[in-house]
């Protein structure tokens, strides 16, 4: 069944995520809205430790929060980073642990990262091209090679 959300809507809703986010350390904020293939939206935002390590992502935190909620069928994410007050800096993309997790559960010619700086203002790449030739087994073009059993 195809899903029907637009990538404007789905940053609409990174944004709202964004004003969740805690991010003392760095002031740079993230949200992230992720879509699953049954139309259910998980927010997601970054959330910072002064243990630096202890640090979430925005993505991960989405992932988290649906895969622990019985998701694990995906369609696209789109994320933002700023603030309020002073916009979004830029275009934020998935850091590679985040990239890693998105490749855990999407498939890599499907799943689409929205990387936004408004609402009306993005690029759109396919997980492979942010991830490409992570094949830990190089054997199928479907999905990454090395799964659960
Ligand atoms: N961050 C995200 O939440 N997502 C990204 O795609 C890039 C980085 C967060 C982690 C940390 O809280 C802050 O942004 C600075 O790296």
């Amino acid at each position: 069944m195809a899903v029907k959300m637009s990538n404007e809507e789905l940053i609409a809703l990174a944004l709202e995520a964004r004003e969740g986010a805690y991010a003392p350390y760095s002031n740079w904020k993230v949200g992230a809205a992720l879509l699953c293939r049954d139309g259910r939206v998980f927010k997601g935002c970054n959330i910072e430790n002064s243990g630096f390590s202890a640090t979430v992502c925005a993505e991960r935190t989405a992932f988290f929060k649906a895969v622990s909620e019985g998701e694990r069928d995906f369609v696209k994410i789109a994320i933002i980073a700023g603030d309020a007050q002073r916009g979004s800096e830029g275009y934020c993309t998935p850091c590679g642990v985040c990239r890693q997790v998105m490749s855990e559960f999407c498939k890599p010619d499907e799943f689409k990262i929205i990387c936004a700086k408004s609402v009306n203002e993005y690029h759109e790449f396919t997980l492979r091209e942010m991830l490409p030739e992570c094949n830990f087994i190089v054997e199928d073009n479907d999905g990454y090679g090395f799964k659960p059993q």
